[in-house]
């Protein structure tokens, strides 16, 4: 089958940096980083990255670069007749139940842009801020109605196959983003009482780092990183055969992480400052950012532009999870592209309605004291990325084996590359270990 569409032309860095930045980076991990104990958080965060980052990632692209399929028909073809797909499956549907959470809060960035464009935030206190966050929770169908407009727009981009474009657009507005939450960071560091925010980010305190805190630093490197549900493998079934799997991983692990430190440096200094709470959750963001614009020359437009790039952020994202369902369906189900769209869209939209509703203040649906929001975030990043991750990296150091490991690294011996068999060591051995171990301390 011709893997035309989506994917051909498209720039793999571009893309798979496109997939991996977004609210993970800006929304989720100053949340994780704030509940779970600062600075020992991010030093766990930053080891897990380092560690495992590159290998988990170069193990997905291998599996879609050699099979040339999405998740599913991959490891049904690299081993037929076996339970292998059943990795794929569970990707599928992780995908589907990332896109119901995160859609609700890629709306909400819809509606920062109006509130912002409208100068909504301008000369308020952070109560006020703070209880027009809660109110507008409240307002279920508002959520509603982003949430449908944000799976609406990815859905558009997917089925069009504009990707390419939006790609390129990224290329350029994620520097832009980087530049803005830089110029952030400046203004957060100089308000006063912003170093105990600093001290809160950067001084591990050994003793909070808990199985619990293991676990939610894994679960957050590999949302953050888009690994463990075939993400990565779809798009490496797109990369050319000359492309360069290391360096591209490299550099979208690299990327991604520069960008969450760089956003933990904006809103922790910035919530010390303002009085918001390293517990305080959604409202870390939602709350601190508008207080930040209004303390600075030009805060307007700064706003306005953020919260746009947040939501391109958060749209190459939700594009690259909308495309592991609809390659699925096109390629295992036969479906028409059109009509995979449709349907994975309001698959997508029929679990996501939930999931904003449950946050409601009235609402109590929740799952063993969990909103079904946060149940959604839970089963996902801490329980069905790493199991993921955990049989990819075996599927490639066990079930692959080293030789075909070796071909498709080194673009099948043009390139040099010393440090594979230390790459190989780690996917066969220390990822596998490191993230059982990780996993059961979590829960155990
Ligand atoms: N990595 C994205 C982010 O940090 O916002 C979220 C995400 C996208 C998670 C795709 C998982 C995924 F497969």
């Amino acid at each position: 089958m011709s893997r035309d569409g989506f994917g051909s032309k498209l720039g793999i860095i571009a893309a798979a940096a496109g997939s991996a930045v977004g609210l993970g980076n800006i929304y989720r991990f100053p949340c994780e980083l704030g509940n779970n104990g600062g600075g020992a958080f991010l030093l766990v965060y930053l080891l897990i990255v380092l560690c495992l980052g590159v290998p988990v990632m170069l193990s997905e692209f291998i599996i879609g670069r050699r099979a040339q399929k999405n998740p599913i028909g991959a490891f049904k073809m690299l081993r037929p007749r076996s339970g292998w797909p059943v990795i794929g499956y569970m990707g599928v549907l992780c995908a589907f139940i990332i896109m119901a959470f995160y859609s609700t809060v890629a709306g909400w960035t819809l509606e920062y842009i109006v509130k912002a464009i409208g100068n909504q935030f301008h000369g308020k206190e952070l109560s006020v801020i703070e209880q027009e966050f809660a109110d507008f929770h409240d307002m279920g169908w508002k959520n509603v109605l982003w949430q449908a407009v944000f799976i609406f727009l990815t859905g558009f981009v997917v089925f069009k196959g504009v990707a390419d474009g939006i790609e390129k657009y990224a290329k350029i507005l994620m520097p832009v983003l980087v530049a803005i939450l830089v110029v952030l960071g400046l203004r957060a560091v100089t308000l006063p009482g912003a170093k105990e925010g600093l001290t809160f980010l950067f001084k591990p305190d050994f003793s909070k780092i808990t199985g619990s805190v293991l676990i939610s630093a894994l679960g957050q490197a590999f949302f953050s990183l888009s690994m463990g549900m075939g993400v990565l493998i779809t798009y490496g079934s797109y990369i050319q055969k000359d492309d360069n799997l290391t360096t591209t991983a490299l550099s979208v692990t690299l990327s991604d992480t520069l960008i969450a430190v760089l956003a933990g440096v904006v809103i922790f200094p910035a919530a010390f400052s303002f009085g918001v709470q390293p517990t305080a959750g959604m409202g870390l963001v939602f709350n601190t950012l508008p207080m930040i614009f209004n303390q600075m020359a030009g805060g307007y437009f700064f706003c306005i532009i953020f919260f746009v790039l947040l939501a391109v952020a958060a749209l190459t994202s939700t594009i690259s999870l909308l495309e592991v369902i609809v390659a699925y369906f096109v390629e295992e189900l036969r479906m028409s592209r059109r009509w995979a769209t449709v349907i994975a869209s309001l698959g997508c939209m029929a679990i996501g309605v939930f999931a904003s509703l449950s946050l409601k203040s009235d609402t109590g649906f929740t799952i063993a004291g969990l909103s079904f929001f946060d149940s959604l975030d839970f089963i996902s990043a801490k329980v069905l990325l790493p199991i993921g991750a955990l049989f990819i990296v075996i599927f490639v150091g066990w079930v692959m084996g080293k030789k075909t490991f070796n071909e498709e690294i080194t673009n099948g011996g043009k390139l040099k590359l010393s440090i594979k068999s230390v790459i190989f060591f780690i996917i066969r051995y220390l990822a596998p270990l490191a993230i059982a171990v990780i996993f059961i301390t979590g829960f155990v």
